[in-house]
């Protein structure tokens, strides 16, 4: 049994770190045949990544996906930590499942894995109170899955393996790509910002970039096996690098990916501090990588930027802003931002609304801060009532919505280039995504999954557009 440390998931030290290859020992292959399992996940893109791997590794075991939980022989729920919602919505899920292993199914194996499991608290309880959870693993225990999913099924006890620190990286998981022709690829784990209210430092651990070698091997494969698309993931993106190498980072790796000629680049998550020149020259030069950038402000406030440990100002930020706007042609940007952080007054808030208005972002994603286990702001003192954090989040709203729209309304009658994923919807129509990362329905005939197409757009909606493709 190994338990989540609080102290230890913050040391941070100068040690390297070694490539690990995965191997999965025989005797866990096709173990459990005959047997089923149904995964949750939770939050954001590296936790669907490290999905992918789970269910790799399950399906290695033997275990069959089926898509109604009541069914499964296995429940993994992979969580996440972000804001207290998530929390929730996982603690609500296991509560569910408690009732199908008292009522329907006694023998149900029921697993937690991803951020939470590295949070003391939520251990704690399910050590105390959740009795009925057959095993629980880390973010840097996944490859040590099929061991422990095992040893919980044949000991019959609960099983607890969270490393506080993360060990070395591992290379060649076994993975199960949820769609065949887009693809995330991770380039480095963890994050050293320790920005004040996030809780990601401590689940995710140390910075750690993946050599560039093994990423353009993965990538080279994903072309070979007809990708269109490739998401460059990590906690920050533009930290990619500099803990390997002295003069090669984000902007270097871009141009080496363009260089596989995979139709479409993306990558996400920049923080504004690490943001270089080179980066936006090559964002800029390079005709497949998507002129989509996200970067995320949190507040408008100096003030509470500084309180919140993001090591810019409201001016540093714009300054970039308006540098990625002028150099790369017909860039979207879009951004997080947080409202009713402790100690936000009105005069704060305003600053961020005025920050909204002239950015104009192309998307937004908006949430009320959210107190996190022995993060620093969680110990600020909180002088914000609830109804004031949901008004500034309404207005906040109102104002972004706005420009999402009237950004939209610019493209109408204008064509351009989309990704089809599927069909919509609405029947009839496909959808996909446009270089800039706009969701497109549209008409059209003949047409698959994974094909560039080009669609004129014929109508503009807050969060999508219409249109058909040009013949
Ligand atoms: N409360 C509210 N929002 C948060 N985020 C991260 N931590 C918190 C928190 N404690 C938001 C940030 C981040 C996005 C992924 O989630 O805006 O960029
Ligand atoms: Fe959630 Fe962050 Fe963990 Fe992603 S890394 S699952 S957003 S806590």
């Amino acid at each position: 049994m190994n338990l989540p440390n609080y102290k230890q998931a913050m040391l941070r030290t100068k040690k390297k770190y070694q490539t690990i290859n995965y191997e999965i020992d025989k005797k866990y292959i096709n173990k459990f045949k005959n047997k089923t399992y149904f995964l949750k996940t939770y939050g954001c893109q590296m936790n669907e990544h490290d999905s992918e791997n789970i269910s790799a590794m399950i399906e290695s075991m033997g275990f069959r996906k089926i898509d109604c939980y009541e069914d499964a022989d296995m429940v993994i729920l992979n969580t996440c930590s972000i804001r207290e919602n998530a929390h929730n919505k996982a603690f609500g899920m296991l509560g569910r499942l408690k009732h199908l292993k008292q009522t329907k199914n006694s023998d149900l194996i029921i697993g937690l894995c991803g951020c939470m499991a590295q949070e003391t608290g939520v251990v704690n309880q399910i050590l105390k109170d959740y009795k009925f959870v057959n095993f629980v693993f880390g973010t840097h225990n996944l490859y040590q899955l099929p061991q422990i999913v095992t040893e919980a099924i044949s000991s019959k006890k609960q099983t607890i393996e969270v490393f506080s620190k993360e060990g070395d990286l591992i290379e060649n998981m076994p993975v199960k790509r949820d769609k065949n022709y887009k693809a995330y690829v991770n380039i480095i784990y963890g994050c050293d910002k320790f920005c004040t209210y996030c809780i990601v430092p401590y689940t995710r651990g140390s910075q750690r970039s993946r050599k560039k070698e093994d990423i353009l091997k993965e990538v080279n494969e994903l072309v070979k096996d007809g990708y269109k698309e490739v998401t460059l993931l990590g906690q920050n993106v533009n930290a990619y690098g500099k803990d390997l190498y002295e003069d090669y980072g984000l902007g270097e790796l871009l141009e080496d990916v363009s260089k596989t000629n995979i139709p479409r680049i993306r990558f996400m998550t920049s923080h504004p501090w690490d943001f270089s020149d080179k980066m936006i020259e090559k964002i800029a030069a390079c005709k497949n990588i998507m002129p989509s950038v996200h970067l995320p402000i949190q507040s408008g406030s100096s003030r509470i930027l500084k309180l919140m440990g993001r090591r810019y100002t409201k001016e540093n930020y714009l300054e970039l802003f308006n540098k990625i706007k002028e150099t790369i042609p017909n860039v979207s940007i879009s951004t997080d931002i947080i409202v009713g952080f402790p100690q936000e007054t009105e005069e704060d808030f305003q600053q961020t609304l005025e920050v909204a208005e002239y950015c104009k972002f192309d998307n937004a994603f908006t949430f009320i801060f959210s107190a996190r286990e022995n993060t620093p702001a969680a110990r600020l003192k909180d002088d914000v009532s609830i109804e004031t954090k949901e008004e500034r989040l309404q207005r906040l709203n109102q104002v972004v919505n706005h420009y999402f729209l009237e950004n939209n309304q610019k493209l109408v009658g204008t064509t351009v280039k989309v990704l089809l994923e599927g069909m919509s919807e609405k029947k009839d129509m496909y959808f996909g995504y446009t270089e800039t990362n706009k969701l497109v329905n549209f008409t059209g005939k003949n047409k698959k999954i994974g094909d560039i197409v080009d669609v004129e757009i014929t109508e503009a909606k807050t969060w999508s557009l219409d249109g058909k493709i040009k013949s």
